[in-house]
Parts: structure tokens; C-alpha cells; sequence
């Protein structure tokens, strides 16, 4: 048979080839690569604030505690965010710069809640659940890092669902006993041993008989 394609247009078909095959599998592992860094999942960015917030000050150097701005830790799904009252509480005599506490007194002036950003709102598909969390013994560093030493809070882990999952197939090695997670030590190892993490899941079931379901199935974070 004749020859089609000269022996010169065979080499540049054939280069033309391999270079499209390397970009593929190159932006292929770009994208991979940005989807599993920590980038894509906005971690160690600080979000925009109407006044500017330091943990670092309130909760390291002052040493108040996590539950005297987020009251609803323990008790409901939602953590919640301490209102205007909560600041002004200390800031009508400590500090007082009017222009940067403007924001908090026309939340008050208007009877609305301050409109903080948040760092780790999850998509509206996902259920979260801090008292849950929160009474098995699951401390606030595990998912948000050191909040307590951040100048401004940015999130510290992906929250992804494989990040949630991680955990849920075998919660006790990241359990400590509940009392543990607003304590300013850790306590000894020993004791944390004596001590079995008592969570939602378990109570329910000893109180009413509920049955316990598999952390890891769909219906517990999704609805
Ligand atoms: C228990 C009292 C107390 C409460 C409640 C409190 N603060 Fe403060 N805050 C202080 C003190 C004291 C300082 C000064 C710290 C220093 O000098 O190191 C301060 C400093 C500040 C500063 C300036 C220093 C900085 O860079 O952070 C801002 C801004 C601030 N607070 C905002 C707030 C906001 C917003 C709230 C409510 C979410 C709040 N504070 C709640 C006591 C309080
Ligand atoms: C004086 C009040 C105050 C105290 C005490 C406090 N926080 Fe906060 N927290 C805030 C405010 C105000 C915001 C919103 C502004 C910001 O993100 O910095 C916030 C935001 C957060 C966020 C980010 C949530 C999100 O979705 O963006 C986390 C996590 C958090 N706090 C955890 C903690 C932990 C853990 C402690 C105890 C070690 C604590 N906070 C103590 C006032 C407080
Ligand atoms: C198992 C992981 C986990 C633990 C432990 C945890 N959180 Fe969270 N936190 C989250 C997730 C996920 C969100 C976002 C929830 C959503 O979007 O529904 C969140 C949101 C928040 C918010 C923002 C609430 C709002 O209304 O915007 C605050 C404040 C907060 N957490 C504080 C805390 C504190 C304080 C502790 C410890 C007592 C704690 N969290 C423990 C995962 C966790
Ligand atoms: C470090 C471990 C850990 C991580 C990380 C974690 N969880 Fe959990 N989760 C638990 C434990 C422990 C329980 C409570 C089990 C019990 O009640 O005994 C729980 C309970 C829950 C519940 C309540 C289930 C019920 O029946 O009331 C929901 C919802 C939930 N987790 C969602 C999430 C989501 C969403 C994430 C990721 C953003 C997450 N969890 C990350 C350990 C974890
Ligand atoms: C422990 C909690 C947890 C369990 C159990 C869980 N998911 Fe998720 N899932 C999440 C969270 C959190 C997200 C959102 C992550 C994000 O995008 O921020 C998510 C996201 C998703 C998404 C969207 C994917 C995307 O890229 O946005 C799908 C689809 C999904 N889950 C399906 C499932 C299915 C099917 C199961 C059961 C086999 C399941 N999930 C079990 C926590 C969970």
C-alpha cells in the first residue's frame, strides 16, 4: 500500500498527540490537586467583619470562656453569636472607639442581630449539630483549630464531608469525657480513661430506647 502521510507529518502527528495527552493528565492533576489542597476549601482565609473580632484577645488574653459568646453550644445544634448587648456589655466602659463599634450600636438602634460572616456555614444539604458534638466529648479545636490563639478567625479544617466521615467511623478515639471540653487543663490521661465520653446517641437510648444509628449513614447529616 502507498505510503498516506509523509514520514515528517507521521513525527509531527505523533508529537502533537503526546503533548495533548500530557496537558490532559497535567490539568487533570492541577485540578485534583487544587480540590484536595487546603485553598478550595477557604482554610486560613479570615472572612470580612463588621467590627474587627480577636479570639486572641477575648478568649486567649482575657481568658472568657467559649460558652459567654456562644451560648447555645451545649445545648442546641446551632452555636450561636453573641449579640450587640454582649459586646457593649464591657465596651460602653472598656476601649470605647465609637467609629469601630458603630456596627453594634445600630444593630441595637434597629433591633437586628449583628451580621458576622462565618467561616464554616456548611451547604443548606448538610446537617450539623453542635450539642451533639459538644456532650460526646468532641472539643470545639478538633474542627475549628486553635480559635483561642487567632487574631482573626479563619477556619482550620476542610469540613468536608470526608473530613465528618473520618471521624464518624470511629468516634471514641476523638472523644473525651464532655466536662473536658470548656476545661483550661487537660485532665490527666488516667482519669480520661476512667472516664467514658456519655454522648446524645447514648442517653436517648438508655432514657427511651432509641435505637442507636450508624454515625455513618446518610440520613444522620443529610436530610
Ligand atoms: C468581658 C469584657 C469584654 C467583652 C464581653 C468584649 N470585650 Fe472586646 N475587649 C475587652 C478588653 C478588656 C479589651 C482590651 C484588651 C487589651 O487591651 O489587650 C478589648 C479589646 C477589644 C478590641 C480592640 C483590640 C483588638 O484588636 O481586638 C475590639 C475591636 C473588641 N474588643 C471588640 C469586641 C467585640 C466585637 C466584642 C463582642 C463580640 C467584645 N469585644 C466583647 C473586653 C471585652
Ligand atoms: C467575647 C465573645 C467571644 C468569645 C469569648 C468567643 N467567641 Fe468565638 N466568635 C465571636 C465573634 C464575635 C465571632 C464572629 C467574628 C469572627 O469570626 O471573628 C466568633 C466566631 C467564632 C467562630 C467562627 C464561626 C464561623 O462560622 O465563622 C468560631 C469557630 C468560634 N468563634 C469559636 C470560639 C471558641 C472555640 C471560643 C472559646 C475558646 C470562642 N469562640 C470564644 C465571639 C466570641
Ligand atoms: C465536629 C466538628 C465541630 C465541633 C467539635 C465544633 N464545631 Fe462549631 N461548627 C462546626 C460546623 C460544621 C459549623 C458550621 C455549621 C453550619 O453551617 O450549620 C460550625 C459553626 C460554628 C459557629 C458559627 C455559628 C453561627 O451561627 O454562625 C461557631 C460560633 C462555632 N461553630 C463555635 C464552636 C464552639 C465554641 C465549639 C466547642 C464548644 C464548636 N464550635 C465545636 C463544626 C464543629
Ligand atoms: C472528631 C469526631 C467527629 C467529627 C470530626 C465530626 N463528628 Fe459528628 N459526631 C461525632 C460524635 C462522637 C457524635 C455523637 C455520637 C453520640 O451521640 O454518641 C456525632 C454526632 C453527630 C450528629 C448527630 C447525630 C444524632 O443522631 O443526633 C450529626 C448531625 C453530626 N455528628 C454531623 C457531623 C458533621 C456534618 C460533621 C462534619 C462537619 C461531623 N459530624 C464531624 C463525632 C464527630
Ligand atoms: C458525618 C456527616 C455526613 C455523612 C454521614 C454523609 N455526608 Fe454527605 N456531606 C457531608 C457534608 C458536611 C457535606 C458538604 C461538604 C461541603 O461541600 O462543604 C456533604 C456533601 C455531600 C454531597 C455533595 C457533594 C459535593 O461535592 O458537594 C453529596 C452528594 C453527599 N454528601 C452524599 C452523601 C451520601 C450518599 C451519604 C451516605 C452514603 C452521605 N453523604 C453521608 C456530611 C456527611
Amino acid at each position: 500500500m502507498a505510503q498516506i502521510f509523509s514520514t515528517r507529518a507521521d513525527a509531527r502527528l505523533r508529537l502533537v498527540l503526546i503533548v495533548g495527552a500530557a496537558l490532559i493528565l497535567l490539568i487533570g492533576a492541577a485540578a485534583f490537586a487544587y480540590v484536595r489542597s487546603g485553598n478550595a476549601w477557604a482554610i486560613g482565609r479570615p472572612a470580612e467583619q463588621p467590627v474587627p473580632f480577636s479570639h486572641a484577645v477575648h478568649a486567649g488574653g482575657l481568658g472568657l470562656d467559649c460558652r459567654f459568646c456562644h451560648a447555645g453550644v451545649e445545648r442546641t445544634a446551632e452555636a450561636g453569636m453573641p449579640s450587640a448587648e454582649t459586646c457593649l456589655g464591657c465596651h460602653e466602659r472598656v476601649w470605647n472607639v465609637t467609629a469601630q463599634f458603630a456596627p453594634l450600636r445600630a444593630a441595637i438602634a434597629q433591633g437586628t442581630a449583628v451580621e458576622w460572616s462565618s467561616v464554616s456555614r456548611l451547604p443548606d444539604h448538610a446537617r450539623f449539630d453542635h450539642a451533639a458534638h459538644t456532650q460526646a466529648g468532641v472539643g470545639c479545636e478538633t474542627c475549628h483549630g486553635k480559635v483561642e490563639e487567632m487574631p482573626r478567625t479563619v477556619k482550620a479544617e476542610s469540613l468536608s464531608m470526608s473530613f465528618c466521615l473520618d471521624c464518624h467511623r470511629d468516634p471514641l478515639a476523638n472523644q473525651q469525657p464532655a466536662g473536658a471540653v470548656f476545661a483550661r487543663d487537660a485532665p490527666p490521661a488516667a482519669e480520661l480513661q476512667a472516664m467514658r465520653p456519655h454522648g446524645l446517641q447514648a442517653q436517648r437510648y438508655e432514657h427511651y430506647g432509641i435505637e442507636v444509628s450508624p454515625l455513618t449513614r446518610c440520613s444522620t447529616c443529610h436530610q
